[in-house]
């Protein structure tokens, strides 16, 4: 079945129109932009083959080409060789020895964080779970505090983002040269994120350590060439992104769900205090902590923290 998405993008959001054309047309939907063929696909195996089984005929959608300038050739964007060869470098930071390392560091931020909240007062609980996140991934990541940054890293991060999702929203893409005020914002934005992003690449040059982006620094291809800043610099903006953003909406929905089901929470609370008893978590209480598992993937599964790619 063949839709136009002309006639109907001022009726929904694109999230509500996602939704509507699978449950009225089913597992694949063709739409049609113009001359632009999109196959919306809403099943496991369908997915399962782009993103596994046919991923070496399919590349990343010309749309996300848009946030060039933020992520440059970082692995979001990327494909084809300069993928591959970075996601190789990138792949041992991601190793279950490594994770079980960056547990101890994220549950320290957690508990400094716990010990500035007060019973009763109100907080803007986003906020709070972007600071998290940004400081675990700069921690883990990259190796660097980033607590006198970490409202300006959110607040830019939030402007560009909210300024391409509008876009988005619109499903009209202005070209990013042309000088309206949201590009402009948005440009200005990028501009300061690249400062910080490159002050962290300086201060682990002068101080290696054995964080992923020193790692990422010492390596060499066959050729004996290294990443260049630029490169380094694409692949902390990404991670800055992906890391972050994810977890933190997963996280702020997971606590929105809990205040709405009083009976979850309970149940949750009740699990936790029979596992830990008073002491902080550790990366080997997880298989116990089945229930929270299920609260998580719940809330994931209800409030997708990346909804679509393409
Ligand atoms: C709830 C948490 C998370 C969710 C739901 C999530 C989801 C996703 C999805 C759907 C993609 C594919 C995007 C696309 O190709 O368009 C992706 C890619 C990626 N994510 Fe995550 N992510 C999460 C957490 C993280 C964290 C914590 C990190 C870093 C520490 C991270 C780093 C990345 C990177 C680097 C990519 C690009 C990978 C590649 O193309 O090789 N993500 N994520």
């Amino acid at each position: 079945m063949t839709i136009f998405l002309l006639n109907v993008y001022h009726t929904y959001t694109p999230l509500e129109f996602l939704l509507k054309s699978a449950r009225k047309y089913g597992d694949c939907v063709s739409l049609s932009v113009g001359s632009i063929r999109i196959y919306l696909f809403n099943h496991p195996n369908l997915i399962e083959e782009v993103l596994n089984k046919q991923n070496q005929n399919c590349i990343k959608d010309i749309s996300y080409r848009v946030l060039k300038e933020v992520f440059g050739d970082g692995l979001l964007l990327s494909d084809g060789e300069i993928w591959k060869h970075h996601r190789q470098l990138m792949q041992p930071a991601f190793s279950s020895e490594r994770i079980a390392g960056y547990a101890s560091i994220i549950v320290a931020n957690t508990a400094q964080m716990l010990t500035t909240w007060r019973a009763g007062e109100i907080r803007d609980i986003h906020r709070e779970m972007s600071q998290l996140t940004i400081k675990a991934i700069a921690q883990t990541m990259f190796g660097v505090d980033v607590t006198e940054t970490v409202l300006e890293i959110g607040e830019t991060l939030d402007t560009i983002m909210l300024h391409y999702v509008r876009q988005a929203e619109m499903w009209f893409l202005l070209p990013i040269w042309l000088p309206t005020p949201g590009n402009w914002k948005a440009h200005r934005a990028t501009k300061r994120l690249n400062e910080i992003v490159y002050g962290i690449i300086d201060r682990r040059r002068q101080a290696p350590m054995d964080d992923l982006l020193s790692r990422m620094m010492r390596l060499k291809d066959e050729d004996g060439n290294q990443l260049s800043d630029r490169e380094l610099r694409d692949e902390v903006m990404t991670l800055l992104l992906a890391g972050h953003e994810t977890t933190a909406n997963a996280l702020t929905w997971t606590l929105m769900l809990l205040a709405q089901n009083p009976s979850a929470e309970a149940k949750l609370v009740a699990e936790i205090r029979s596992v830990l008893e008073e002491r902080l978590p550790t990366i080997n209480d997880l298989p116990k902590l089945r229930y929270t598992e299920m609260v998580l993937k719940e809330s994931m599964r209800l409030y997708p923290p990346a909804w679509i790619l393409a």
